[in-house]
């Protein structure tokens, strides 16, 4: 239910905003070996796949299995991708240097050990290799604001689930693997609207991993929200600040 959820409602802020970082930032080449880190259920990996068929392919991984069997079977038509169990401590291909491209969308945010997560990612990279993460350094208050109006019981818990860092520090950690800093900027070019109350108590139930409870949602606390957000529908566009990192395995140091 929450890997379906997370598929249906994730098309607003995750699956628009990583087609922008890839075509604006990334450019996959044609032939690429990518490494999808942490692919949810999908989406973006069979969008990276397509960019580097017909020679390249994307091994995805992701240490939720309900999300990775959904992707494998919403994407099985895809030759050049690979749907494996794993996380940023453990991973098809790690230290093999085989990797073009190592992408992470809106992941980086749930990893507790990101000096770790960089050095596997160093690791594995070819000389001259990249890593493209998108992620974000705190709530967006619209999340916050929804969680404390329609969830409070389940709120904290949601916060707690989460691994924020400053984008300042993650820059460090970034270099301190032996990353070349290409770009690291916020962004604040994706389109945040829920049509209806619906959309959002599904996103929300699909992005908390099925913390957010639909059964603590009154008409009373939905009037609430009316009362802090307006009617639907909801434009949370001014509030969806993203963190976009760029960064390359330097040719000179690479073995
Ligand atoms: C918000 S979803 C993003 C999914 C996908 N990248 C997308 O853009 O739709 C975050 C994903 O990260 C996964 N995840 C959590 N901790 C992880 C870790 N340590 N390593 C890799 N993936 C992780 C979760 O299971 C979840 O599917």
């Amino acid at each position: 239910m929450a890997a379906s959820s997370y598929q249906q409602s994730s098309i607003t802020v995750q699956l628009e905003g990583g087609k922008t970082f890839i075509c604006k930032d990334v450019l996959p080449q044609p032939g690429g070996v990518i490494l999808d880190l942490g692919c949810g259920t999908g989406e973006l990996s069979a969008f990276l796949a397509e960019l580097v068929e017909p020679h390249g392919y994307v091994i995805a991984v992701d240490p939720d299995t309900n999300r990775l069997n959904l992707a494998k079977e919403t994407h099985r038509h895809v030759k050049n991708l690979f749907f494996v169990e794993g996380n940023s401590n453990e991973f098809q291909g790690m230290g093999s240097k085989k990797y073009d491209l190592i992408f992470s969308n809106f992941v980086f945010h749930w990893i507790p050990d990101k000096d770790k997560a960089f050095r596997n990612m160093f690791d594995s990279l070819k000389a001259g290799g990249k890593i493209a993460i998108h992620y974000i350094d705190a709530l967006l208050p619209f999340i916050t604001t929804s969680f404390e109006v329609l969830n409070p019981e389940t709120a904290e818990k949601f916060n707690k689930m989460f691994c924020f860092d400053t984008r300042d520090n993650i820059d460090c950690m970034c270099r301190a693997a032996g990353f070349d800093v290409v770009s690291s900027y916020y962004a604040y070019d994706k389109t945040v609207v829920y049509p209806s109350v619906e959309n959002l108590l599904q996103w929300l139930v699909g992005t908390s991993h099925g913390v957010f409870d639909l059964q603590l949602v009154t008409q009373e606390r939905i009037q609430q929200l009316f009362e802090k957000f307006g009617n639907p529908p909801f434009d949370f566009t001014a509030d969806s600040r993203v963190s976009r990192l760029l960064a390359v395995k330097p040719k000179s140091q690479a073995q």
